[in-house]
């Protein structure tokens, strides 16, 4: 058993993303571009008198991403024919795969938006597979009780609960974990997946290393994780496995090589991307 520690910590950075929203973006920026296999993650957040904003149509290829609410509802809809409207505690599963387009936009006028987007990367043999969509409401997140914790399974496994998000290349582990008392929790983790926490609207330690709100700690190697905390203290704990390829990205796509994002340029201009 080997414990997990802080490696790193970066602070999110606050940035134009869409039509009028702000992000804090803390993986997919100048100094974290990458952390394999995870490449971009934003805190999303869209002010209740916000007219107009949100993500209007924009494509992606080569990766999938992975939107999860913290409040408001979103509405998305995509040229694979899918849509669907999530909520609080619920998830959207996009693997973009050869090429899609999608729109994100707020349902509801008057109430503010918060979620976050993950961005994970597909392995060079799966970037180029037909687009799939999974679309998961919070009553089918199974959530784990424990001694003075609760966690939500959205993904991966968490003693023997299981997420409803499958066949992910990257095995991914999300969890988004509350402390019902003060103290201390422990969390399995995959040896040799990268790992990161997030706290949502919360700050934690880990060991001896405290992080403090909006800031991203990136775990160590080892088989679990020790989390310490304030009761009502939640964060977000992802983990997947490293995909270990060579990445070369320019706005909404990620492929491997720079021929491979210019043939994709070529793909949109010539009106060959889906
Ligand atoms: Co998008």
């Amino acid at each position: 058993m080997t414990n997990r520690t802080v490696k790193q910590i970066f602070s999110a950075q606050a940035m134009p993303e869409g039509q009028g929203v702000t992000v804090h973006r803390s993986i997919g920026r100048r100094g974290l571009m990458n952390l394999d296999p995870f490449l971009l993650l934003d805190e999303m957040d869209i002010a209740a008198d916000a007219q107009g904003a949100g993500f209007p149509d924009h494509p992606h290829r080569g990766f999938e991403t992975v939107t999860y609410m913290l409040s408001g509802k979103m509405r998305h809809g995509d040229t694979a024919g899918n849509s669907g409207e999530i909520g609080p505690g619920d998830a959207q599963w996009m693997t973009a795969g050869r090429g899609i387009i999608h729109s994100e936009m707020p349902v509801t006028q008057g109430e503010r938006l918060r979620g976050f987007q993950l961005w994970v990367n597909l392995p060079a043999a799966k970037k180029m597979i037909a687009p799939r969509y999974q679309d998961i409401a919070k009553n089918q997140i199974p959530t784990l009780k424990g001694n003075g914790f609760e966690a939500a399974v959205i993904a991966g496994d968490m003693d023997g609960t299981t997420g409803p998000i499958s066949e992910v290349a990257s095995q991914p582990l999300f969890l988004d974990v509350r402390l019902t008392k003060k103290g201390s929790i422990t969390l399995p983790i995959t040896l040799g997946h990268t790992a990161f926490l997030y706290g949502i609207d919360s700050e934690f330690s880990i060991g001896d290393t405290h992080v403090k709100n909006r800031n991203l700690a990136i775990l160590s190697d080892g088989d679990r994780v020790t989390v310490s905390g304030d009761e009502n203290t939640r964060f977000i704990l992802l983990a997947g496995a490293p995909i270990g390829e060579p990445v070369a990205r320019y706005g909404p796509f990620v492929m491997n090589t720079h021929k491979e994002i210019m043939q994709t340029l070529d793909d949109w201009n010539s009106g060959q991307f889906l």
